[in-house]
């Protein structure tokens, strides 16, 4: 790699799930940080993250054809770096595979990436995928983001090994992040403009700390705590796992009015076989009734899930037990994805892996089901009036757009301000929104 200037702009792009969107907001807010400004929309960068995930087959490949087509205007390449859970596990790789890339950080590390970039700017490539335990967060800067819907994440990594997920070898082991650190960025992200805060991790509901007082908390008391902040609006979390769930959590939705009525439970299968094979520790009934102990405290709560047809030796019985839990549950809303073999992991070597055909026909199976249920969600709640919290204007002059307390969209009309807590009226519903009439803004 040749030596060239520092970057004047930068983009970062990220793949996956949410908590790559908050490690490409830190790693935005790192590069500001060094000077270095956002390049306008529809303008080509002079540095160009590529925030990567693993989660699920051809993301590797996505990863090399899109730095096959980085370009900028004069038709020389950008600065490239590599980050994500396909840097954390292909970074030598893809060192040796592709040349125009100077940098490879890992999700642990990339609050290095302002000095992995000053050697690549002086033409040294570099590989950064350590896991220090915690010194990201430190090392990161102050807050600066100013949308009223923002991700803070509390709990990283994973400790369950699902025998299908690489998420436990790229996020490393379950750490969770001190109280006092997470109350003080709630509080900046609060200051800078946020009225609603998802709190992440790949296993949130596993976060655990101390209080102000040295006594152990888990997520209900951080969220309690997070509740205090008068222009905090709305608090949500995700993703849990059925097992961690705990007594105080499950209260906390009966207890706490800014604690949305929505819960991103992820059951992946219907059949206590599968879920054993996929080392899930759950079974299909003890899942369901840990629904019913939410739907007592907060009965209007939405649903949510992630489910994968096709798991190594799922027989068509086996499918259609997941078809049994979805008519059981009726989800407002769901993720559903066919088996994907990832490298070391042990489902990837079990026998008796199934079609692609197959795994086709019970996705698009599923799918109905799911959609089914997801419209008959949205259509249930016409006539009810709620409180939307107004994220962007909408596609239409005068429309605005913005998450029922179910995090459905909602489209309506009428005088309003990115920011406000709007009441309104459910009017009309499709599959993936609602029209609403405003009744009267409720803050400014
Ligand atoms: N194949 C298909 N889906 C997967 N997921 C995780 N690993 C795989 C895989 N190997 C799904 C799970 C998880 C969601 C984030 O992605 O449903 O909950
Ligand atoms: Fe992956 Fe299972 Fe951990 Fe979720 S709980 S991140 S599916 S290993």
């Amino acid at each position: 790699m040749k030596p060239s200037d520092t970057p004047k702009t930068y983009r970062v792009k990220s793949f996956g799930c949410q908590m790559n969107v908050y490690d490409g907001e830190r790693m935005a807010e790192l590069l500001d940080a060094k000077g270095i400004k956002p390049a306008a929309d529809g303008e080509e960068a002079d540095l160009v993250v590529l925030n990567t995930c693993h989660i699920r087959e051809k993301a590797t490949e996505k990863v090399y054809s899109d730095i096959g087509r980085l370009r900028k205007a004069d038709g020389s390449k950008p600065l490239i770096a590599v980050a994500g859970c396909v840097a954390q596990a292909e970074g030598e790789e893809i060192m040796a595979r592709a040349p125009a890339v100077g940098m490879v950080v890992g999700p642990q590390a990339y609050h290095r990436l302002p000095d992995m970039l000053d050697r690549a700017v002086k033409g040294e490539r570099s590989t950064d995928t350590d896991m220090p335990e915690d010194a990201k967060f430190a090392a990161l800067p102050k807050r600066r983001k100013v949308a009223p819907t923002a991700f803070l994440t509390v709990q990283e990594g994973c400790d369950k090994f699902c025998t299908y997920c690489v998420v436990p070898y790229t996020r490393g082991a379950e750490i969770s992040r001190p109280f006092g650190e997470l109350v003080d960025e709630a509080a900046r992200l609060v200051d800078a403009g946020a009225r609603e805060i998802t709190l992440l991790g790949q296993n949130v509901n596993a976060w655990s700390g101390e209080d102000a007082k040295g006594r152990a908390v888990g997520l209900d008391g951080l969220v309690k705590e997070l509740a205090r902040l008068p222009d905090l609006k709305r608090i949500r979390y995700t993703t849990s796992h059925p097992n961690d769930m705990t007594d105080g959590l499950i209260a906390a939705h009966g207890e706490i009015d800014k604690l949305m009525p929505y819960l991103h439970l992820p059951v992946q299968s219907g059949s206590d076989r599968v879920l054993k094979a996929m080392n899930r520790s759950h079974t299909a009934d003890s899942y369901l009734k840990l629904l019913d102990r939410f739907r007592e405290v907060r009965p209007d709560i939405a649903l949510s899930g992630d489910f994968i047809v096709g798991f190594p030796g799922e027989t068509d019985a086996e499918f259609e037990e997941t078809l049994q839990i979805v008519d059981a549950v009726r989800y407002a809303q769901a993720f559903s994805f066919k088996y994907s073999p990832r490298p070391g992991t042990p489902a990837a070597s079990m026998d008796d892996q199934i079609a692609k055909e197959v795994m086709d026909e019970r996705l698009q199976r599923l799918q109905a089901a799911l959609n089914r249920d997801q419209l008959a969600f949205n259509e249930a709640s016409v006539g009810k009036t709620c409180e939307v919290l107004v994220e962007r204007k909408g596609k239409y002059p005068g429309q605005w757009l913005g998450k029922s307390p179910w995090l459905q969209s909602v489209f309506f009309e009428g005088d309003a301000q990115i920011g406000d807590l709007v009441r309104v009226e459910l009017a009309e519903a499709g599959p993936n929104s609602l029209k609403g009439r405003v009744l009267e803004s409720v803050s400014a």
